[in-house]
């Protein structure tokens, strides 16, 4: 099979990926490609049944340990966490963390989420020219701020550690990012130290000292694993869930108009953002434990990287009428962006609900918002992994003020 050179199409394909995985979907669900972060080769899955397919399939392991060795893979200082880990170890770190990580536990923070957003709002309509780049002022620190929450970090750490993860997380020079990422590890270990003498009520504390029942809690290396899981999980997408959902919709005003006139669509169109161009392209890396046949396609058995197209599953029209288009009053159940099968994104819950706080409270106080960018200049995050722009330049020429001001006061 001849390999797509996908890292040869540079930029254009990073602001448009949805056309190229759609003309590879046309050939057969499977393909060899060349990826653009790092050059390595892997197999690349396209459309819905697919990719649901190999989502779920046990076949795929989670284990880097099962990557071939001849992968070029740079691997991110994560530790061990449940989602590089196949059954029974997935089961059982799953199972520690889902059982605190509650349904009540999200809703409970939905008021200060709530908080939060209009605190941000407040900052961000202060701005005396009525201009602001929505990543920085809303989708970026609301977040990272909700993690800080479920962690437990205190309010003083806060900025630093705001710091460190942006920095391990996204700056381009590689000894920045390790340099941040160790002093992210060296406070994570301090934190969890500092809360098995003195618990709070965040989800940190909840895992260090929860009931264990069955004798079973997770080791001090399992902790700080979880803890930057949550971190780099929680976090890269929901910044993108919000900056994208909110582009979506400044550039189809009619769905626009349509949420605005109801915004109890708020839940409808969450869901159609989260398919339409959700945060996930591919997902994380998958590797093949022995030989799989996908189409008239054999993926070699032995560690090969395989990738699923999670954006193309959701514009194919064998399971979405007009895929293309993005239409808030469509059934979008059944999109795949939180992933499918034992990996199912554990925080999807909680991510829904931060999205649909600030896209809907972002509505309410800015009457006027508009793009301040042409949509064709706007700049994307490189890499197949995380879709979302770099920043987002809006104007909100409006009275927002007045309402945040009613609401916090
Ligand atoms: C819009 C926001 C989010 C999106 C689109 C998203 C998407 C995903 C996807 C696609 C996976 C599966 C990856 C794979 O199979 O390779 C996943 C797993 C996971 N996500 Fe999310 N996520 C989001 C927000 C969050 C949040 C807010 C949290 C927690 C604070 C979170 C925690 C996790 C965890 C713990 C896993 C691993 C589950 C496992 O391995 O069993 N995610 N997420």
């Amino acid at each position: 099979m001849s390999i797509v050179d996908l890292a040869a199409l540079g930029e254009s394909f990073t602001r448009d990926p949805y056309s190229v995985y759609a003309r590879l979907r046309a050939q057969g669900p499977v393909h060899r490609i060349r990826m653009p972060e790092g050059g390595a080769e892997a197999w690349l899955v396209v459309g819905y049944e697919a990719g649901r397919a190999a989502l779920a399939d046990p076949r795929l392991s989670k284990d880097w340990g099962r990557a071939s060795p001849s992968l070029p893979l740079g691997s991110v200082s994560s530790g061990y966490h449940m989602l590089r880990a196949d059954p029974p170890d997935h089961t059982r770190l799953r199972r520690l963390v889902a059982r605190q990580f509650t349904p009540r536990r999200v809703e409970e923070l939905a008021p200060w989420v709530q908080k939060m957003t209009d605190e941000l709002l407040d900052r961000m309509l202060a701005a005396p020219d009525g201009r602001a780049d929505l990543v920085e002022a809303l989708s970026f620190p609301l977040p990272i701020s909700v993690i800080c929450e479920l962690l437990g970090v205190p309010d003083l750490d806060r900025s630093s550690f705001r710091e460190w993860s942006n920095d391990a997380l996204g700056a381009t020079d590689p000894a920045e990012r390790a340099a941040a990422a160790d002093a992210m590890a060296r406070y994570l270990a301090e934190l969890v130290d500092r809360k098995r003498g003195r618990p709070g009520d965040d989800l940190m504390s909840a895992l260090i000292h929860g009931p264990d029942d069955d004798g079973d809690r997770l080791s001090h290396g399992e902790l700080l694993g979880m803890a930057w899981l949550l971190l780099v999980a929680g976090h890269e997408t929901t910044v993108n869930l919000v900056s994208n959902g909110v582009l979506a919709l400044l550039t189809h005003p009619a769905q626009l108009a349509a949420l605005r006139a109801d915004l109890t669509l708020i839940d409808a169109a969450v869901e159609e953002m989260l398919r339409y161009d959700g945060p996930v392209e591919t997902p994380t890396y998958r590797f093949t434990t022995e030989p799989v046949t996908i189409g008239d396609t054999v993926v070699p058995g032995g560690g090969e990287l395989v990738l699923v197209a999670m954006a193309d599953a959701n514009r194919d029209p064998a399971r979405f009428a007009s895929p293309e288009r993005f239409d808030i009053s469509r059934d979008a159940r059944g999109h795949v962006a939180f992933g499918h099968g034992i990996h199912y994104c554990l925080g999807a819950p909680l991510a829904r609900l931060e999205a649909r706080i600030a896209i809907r409270t972002l509505l309410e106080r800015c009457p006027e918002l508009a793009l301040d960018i042409h949509p064709a200049a706007i700049t994307w995050r490189p890499g197949m992994m995380i879709r979302g722009p770099r920043s987002l330049p809006v104007r909100f020429a409006g009275q927002g003020g007045a309402a945040g001001a009613a609401r916090t006061g």
